[in-house]
């Protein structure tokens, strides 16, 4: 299969082939998606192929406008206001669906679903287009770094789907927050941009489920509980940027090639003529960067491994500190 790359003035042609059952890849504000349409029960199972992704794991259903929700799941007040507050924007919303409103390749067979509106213009047109919603994983093959560039996914996906429709990096980064509105008390399922401090104003006290891979209990999300985001090198977290000095003294002495993902101030102090890639001035950079950068040290297999930048495990940097311990395994370094 050959794919085609779209842009917001040919995406009449993508929303033709989503159309048609074909899977296009669409920018969002978070990371790339792979779409396809979400009432096409055999389009949603090339997904899973696509992604070489565990079929139990339930889907996005990506919608272009709030009210298309009602169509499948029971909107409480509470997650109204989340729309529309949030929406477009990086909140994934989790609702009761309408039984048998959504097949089962959608919802991994839950009575829940999940919903997002992109904050994306060319893909809200896409989705009108196409005329249905669209479900919408990362874009990238099960695993992988989850893709902030049309090339990402090219690189993932090149041949196994129809089409990529690219505006550009994306903005935010890493994916968005998964707030599950289906039961007594909201909670966080997967941290993101929109932190706990935002959502509380709005729906008063929520939990959040502090899973880590390898942890006993079972995640509310299932995309949770799968190695994720793990590149070929093995990553390090060097907790506090002073520890670099004496990170790279360790790795110096283990004799092995290493890189450094790090921010400008310590790439210059510490990381001159070392394979590197910066994650720009603050965590707002890092995050938008985190997956570039993995995905860069994957295109270098002499780099065994990588030190990376910790930033504060809270806010907004919960979902760095996530995305960043996933990709390392859980692995700090510490001083001997
Ligand atoms: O930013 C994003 O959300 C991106 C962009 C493309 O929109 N999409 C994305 O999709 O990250 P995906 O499939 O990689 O992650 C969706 C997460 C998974 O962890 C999945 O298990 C969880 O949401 N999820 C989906 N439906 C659920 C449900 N009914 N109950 C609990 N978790 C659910
Ligand atoms: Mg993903």
């Amino acid at each position: 299969m050959k794919t085609t790359i779209f842009t917001h003035d040919t995406v009449a042609s993508a929303a033709k082939l989503l159309q048609a059952g074909e899977l296009v890849s669409f920018p969002t504000e978070t990371v790339y998606g792979l779409g396809a349409d979400a009432t096409n029960v055999d389009a949603v199972k090339k997904v899973y192929v696509a992604k070489g992704r565990p079929s139990d794991n339930p889907l996005i259903v990506t919608v272009a406008d709030p009210e298309t929700v009602a169509k499948f799941a029971q909107v409480t007040p509470a997650a109204e206001k989340l729309m529309a507050k949030f929406w477009p924007g990086p909140l994934t919303i989790i609702l009761p669906i309408i039984p048998g409103a959504l097949d089962m390749a959608v919802t991994g067979g839950l009575q829940t679903a999940a919903f997002r509106e992109p904050d994306n213009d060319a893909t809200r047109d896409l989705i009108r287009l196409a005329g249905t919603p669209i479900v919408g994983p990362s874009a990238n093959l099960s695993g992988k770094p989850s893709p902030t560039t049309a090339q990402h996914v090219l690189h993932d996906m090149d041949g196994r789907i129809a089409g990529i429709l690219d505006d550009g990096p994306c903005r935010v980064g890493v994916e968005s927050t998964v707030i599950d509105m289906s039961g007594d008390v909201p909670a966080i399922l997967r941290p993101g941009a929109v932190d706990e401090a935002m959502l509380e104003p709005i729906v008063g006290p929520v939990a959040t489920d502090k899973h880590k891979v390898g942890a006993k209990e079972t995640p509310k999300a299932p995309g949770m509980k799968y190695k994720h985001y793990a590149p070929e090198a093995q990553v390090i977290i060097v907790d506090h940027p002073e520890q670099f000095p004496a990170a790279i003294a360790w790795a110096k002495a283990q004799g092995y090639d290493f890189g450094v993902l790090a921010t400008d101030a310590i790439l210059t102090a510490h990381a001159q003529g070392l394979p590197q890639y910066s994650l720009g001035k603050d965590l707002t950079s890092a995050t938008r960067d985190l997956f570039a950068g993995l995905r860069y040290f994957d295109l270098h297999p002499d780099v065994l491994v990588v030190l990376a930048q910790a930033f504060a495990d809270d806010g907004f940097g919960a979902a760095y500190m996530n995305r960043l311990g996933k990709s390392a395994g859980g692995q700090h370094f510490t001083e001997a």
